[in-house]
């Protein structure tokens, strides 16, 4: 895995970060199953709870380009630090990835699977076997 290249990609995408009220530029960058890259950033709103997170673009920026699966995701702020998602962000991410999604700078800085990151997830099999008929 192209760490590295990955956090290159969150990085410019954190260039066009829409962050006028907190200052903190977000930028996220994903691989998709297929090998494509897909990135997003932040989006903030006078009104502060609209705010999208960079993942939310990310995944946009997924299925607009007709992907289907995430293998790794990388998060970072305009230095290019990894910064660790959010949890509705991790939720965000386990219905397009799931828990073997490789996320970058877990705790310790390693790379870890978004099922450490997320564990007793309420997923879309939880979902399916919950669901009153
Ligand atoms: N933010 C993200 O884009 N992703 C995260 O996982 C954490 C937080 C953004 C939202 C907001 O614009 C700014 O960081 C400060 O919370």
């Amino acid at each position: 895995m192209d760490w590295d290249r990955l956090r290159a990609e969150a990085r410019a995408a954190a260039a066009h970060a829409y962050a006028l009220y907190s200052g903190l530029r977000v930028g996220a960058a994903g691989l998709t199953a297929d090998g494509r890259t897909v990135t997003g950033c932040n989006v903030e709103n006078a009104s502060y709870g609209l705010t999208l997170c960079a993942e939310c673009g990310l995944v946009s920026a997924l299925r607009a380009a007709g992907g289907e699966r995430l293998t790794a995701v990388s998060v970072v702020t305009a230095d290019g630090e990894p910064l660790t998602p959010c949890g509705r962000c991790r939720q965000l991410l386990l219905e397009h990835g799931g828990p073997q999604l490789q996320v970058d700078g877990g705790p310790g800085g390693d790379p870890a699977t978004l099922g450490a990151l997320l564990p007793g997830a309420f997923d879309a099999a939880e979902l399916a076997r919950r669901r009153q008929p």
